[in-house]
């Protein structure tokens, strides 16, 4: 972050707003999940929606293996699975389904948000993409 955007931001409550204005509009769909075991999904945006068909109300706490399905990857997955009980960040493309039950192919980027070197929450940048 530099500095002029520290000096413009000074509380949390302006930089949560910041945030949330920047991920609420994103073209990119953007998926945040709890840093627990399980990954609970505790927030997507609205390009989340319009990408996969599943709503907000109906995603929070559960996981992104619902994108999963045959056909997924499980090599790929496997990867990811390996970076982030590393704390690693990961990029990747798998088939992922949509609401409907329609495939695609997902392209992700998935990140750890640390704080004091503790992992408190996962960001994922997604988007849809022609191929393997
Ligand atoms: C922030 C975040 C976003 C994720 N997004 C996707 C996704 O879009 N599609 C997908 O197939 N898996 C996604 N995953 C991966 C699954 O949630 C899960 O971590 C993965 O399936 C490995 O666990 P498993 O081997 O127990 O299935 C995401 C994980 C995280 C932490």
């Amino acid at each position: 972050m530099s500095n002029s955007i520290r000096q413009a931001l000074e509380t949390d409550d302006d930089n949560l707003a910041l945030l949330k204005v920047l991920a609420d509009n994103s073209f990119d769909s953007i998926l945040v999940t709890d840093a627990t075991k399980a990954g609970k999904i505790i927030y997507v945006n609205k390009a989340f929606t319009k990408l996969t068909g599943y709503g907000q109300d109906e995603v929070i706490g559960q996981t992104p293996r619902i994108l999963q399905g045959t056909g997924t990857d499980r090599k790929v997955i496997k990867e990811l699975a390996t970076a982030l009980s590393a704390g690693r960040k990961f990029e990747g493309k798998a088939i992922n389904f949509k609401k409907d039950g329609s495939p695609f192919i997902m392209h992700w980027r998935v990140l750890p948000v640390k704080v004091g070197g503790k992992i408190r929450a996962w960001v994922a940048i997604q988007r849809e993409t022609s191929g393997l």
